[in-house]
This record gives C-alpha cells, sequence and structure tokens, in this order.
C-alpha cells in the first residue's frame, strides 16, 4: 500500500512541506532536519485489526505498509525472551486443553516457556473486537523473539522493547545473543533494521555500554510533559538516537529541542488520521500505530517505498545530523 495517493495525503503532504520549510529556516546548525522520513510503526502489529503481537498482526502491519514491527519482551523463568505486552499472562492469554491449571495466569517470569506455549493469545480478540474476529484467531501462540527472527529474518526491521528489564536480569545480553545469532546486529548499526526502545534509562544505558553502535530509542510515559522531557533530553542524547514521547506530549518546542540535540521524534500510540496529521505537521520523525494502513494513507506519496530503504534514510538523516553536530563541535573548540 506504500505510495498510495489519497486526497489527505495530498493535503497532509503540503501542509507538511509548508511546515518543513519554516522549520528549517529557524533550524539550528546541526539540529535534524524536519524533510526526513516519517516512520511507520505497526504498533504489536497491526493490533487495531489482529490479536496483539502474534504473526497475524505482524504479517497484516507489513501488508498495510508498515515499515517496522514492534516487539515487546518478557522473560520466561527458564530464560527466553518471549513477545508479549503485558507482565502478566490475564489480559491476552486463555487456557487450552494443553493447559495445566494456572498455566496462563500471573506473572510470565513466574512460567516455563513450555507452559506459556500452551495459552491461546487469539480468542480474547475474538471476544472483544467481534467486528475484527476471525476464526483462525483462535489459538494462536505467544511467539518467542527467536521464532520471530526465524519467520522475518533480514525481511523486515524490528522496534523492539525492553519490558521491565529490571525484573529479568539478562534480558539485554539474550537480546543481543539472539540479534547476533540472526544476523540482525551490524545491519542495526549500519541501517537501523532493528531499534532498541526502553522506558527504562538504565537498560539502554546497559545496551550502550554493550555495543555503542546501537541505535536506541529513549521512551517517555504518560505521565511526563513535553518540558520535562525536554530537560531530560541532553542525557538522552548521550546514548539514545531518538526519543519515544506519548502523542500527547509532542509539541513543536518538544520537536525542536530533540532535533536540536539530533534525536528523531517517534510518539505513540497514534491511532486516528487527523491526530497523524498534526504529529507530520509537527516534525516527527515516525510513530507507532495499531492501525499501519492510516498511517500509510495520510503519507501518501510522501511514504517511503520500502521499508528498508525507509530505515536505512532514517539513519541516514540522523547520521547527517550527528556528522554536522561533531563539526561544529570541532570548529567552536578550533580543534
Ligand atoms: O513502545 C512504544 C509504546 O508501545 C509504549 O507503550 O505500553 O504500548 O508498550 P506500550
Ligand atoms: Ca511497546
Amino acid at each position: 500500500m506504500h505510495g498510495a495517493t489519497t486526497r489527505r495525503g495530498a493535503l497532509s503532504a503540503l501542509l507538511a512541506t509548508a511546515l518543513a520549510a519554516v522549520l528549517l529556516a529557524a533550524a539550528p546548525a546541526g539540529a535534524k532536519q524536519p524533510e526526513d522520513v516519517v516512520l511507520n510503526v505497526g504498533h504489536r502489529g497491526a493490533s487495531g485489526y489482529a490479536p496483539e503481537h502474534t504473526f497475524a498482526a505482524y504479517d497484516l502491519a507489513l501488508r498495510m505498509g508498515a515499515d517496522y514491527i514492534e516487539q515487546d519482551l518478557q522473560m520466561t523463568r527458564d530464560g527466553v525472551l518471549v513477545v508479549l505486552h503485558d507482565e502478566t499472562l490475564d489480559r491476552t492469554a486463555r487456557p487450552t486443553a494443553e493447559s495445566g491449571p494456572g498455566d496462563c495466569t500471573g506473572l510470565v517470569r513466574e512460567k516455563t516457556l513450555a507452559q506459556i506455549k500452551t495459552c491461546d493469545v487469539g480468542s480474547w480478540f475474538n471476544e472483544a473486537y467481534p467486528q475484527y474476529a476471525r476464526p483462525e484467531y483462535v489459538g494462536l501462540k505467544i511467539p518467542t523473539l527467536e521464532e520471530v527472527f526465524q519467520r522475518y529474518r533480514k525481511s523486515v526491521n524490528y522496534y523492539i522493547e525492553t519490558k521491565s528489564p529490571e525484573a529479568a536480569p539478562g534480558m539485554e545480553e539474550e537480546l543481543l545473543r539472539l540479534m547476533d545469532e540472526y544476523g540482525l546486529r551490524r545491519p542495526a548499526a549500519e541501517r537501523w533494521q532493528v531499534l532498541i526502545q526502553s522506558f527504562s534509562p538504565a537498560s539502554l544505558q546497559k545496551v550502550h555500554a554493550l555495543d555503542p553502535s546501537l541505535p536506541l530509542i529513549q521512551l517517555f510515559s504518560g505521565t511526563e510533559t513535553s518540558e520535562t522531557i525536554q530537560a531530560r533530553l541532553d542525557a538522552t542524547a548521550a546514548y539514545a538516537v531518538g526519543i519515544g514521547p506519548s502523542k500527547d506530549d509532542v509539541d513543536a518546542a518538544l520537536v525542536g529541542a530533540a532535533h536540536a540535540r539530533c534525536l528523531d521524534v517517534h510518539p505513540y500510540t497514534v491511532n486516528e488520521s487527523a491526530e497523524m496529521e498534526g504529529l507530520i505537521a509537527t516534525g516527527v520523525d515516525g510513530m507507532f500505530t495499531n492501525f499501519p494502513d492510516r498511517l500509510d494513507a495520510v503519507l501518501g506519496e510522501s511514504a517511503i517505498d520500502g521499508r528498508k530503504r525507509a530505515a536505512a534514510l532514517a539513519e541516514r538523516a540522523n547520521d547527517a545530523c550527528r556528522g554536522e553536530e561533531e563539526r561544529g563541535r570541532r570548529a567552536s573548540n578550533g580543534t
């Protein structure tokens, strides 16, 4: 669906171009320029239409034009990274005939992979969203991160979140081990094939210490404001390439302050077309959405053709900003 022209998309492109011209004139040297790519991140896959964090939701997101598919990580008692948003199984998992008592309730980190693999994470969706229900969602399993890598290999871009990392020691090391096993570490560094995100600065700083070349996104919770996030940008820029604020905290001041530090801005979770248009006009560099088709339609012809190209262009723009910033710093130091 990338490249589809819509009247709304054309209007949005016009608005974005006009605002970009204004922001460009005001941007300090070395600042990230606002005319760059807007990345379409399928939040838990196309989770508005299919059960979150299932292959059905990921496949659909990719068909709908998502540049990235998102994974939230939890770790099982036996140390396996699985893809599930909540720390507990209760909201989205249902027992099946294979399940023992309690296998599909409670904390993921207190279950073995074998227990978790008995659970069905599709049925809840059919009950909650009958308008999108499909019989084939019944019985869908929680994927491991390794199964996600095995299915898509290097054909997609991954946007991976370390969830509650303080409760799962070793999560970051295991993530990097799997990225190494599937040959994803270098393409992550070179062309943002994997972006690693977290609400936890400590988790991202740990990844940064393990491998400073990896691109990291610092998430900020909805309890923050534009101002409180701005106050943390200098510290964030020491290890991250971008920020993930709640959509309600994004304004021109935050985008300008982030771009002045070469930090990309990827708000979450943006589901309405009008909100998407507003955020694009504010100059964001991408966004998480449960409805990647809507963002693709809003972007229209300005959507980048090809997800690999989109990620590579985003990396290049960020890298160019950092290069210019460094040259500016050296020039002012006379070195
Ligand atoms: O990772 C971006 C966004 O997903 C953060 O919120 O709770 O949906 O993981 P959450
Ligand atoms: Ca997330």
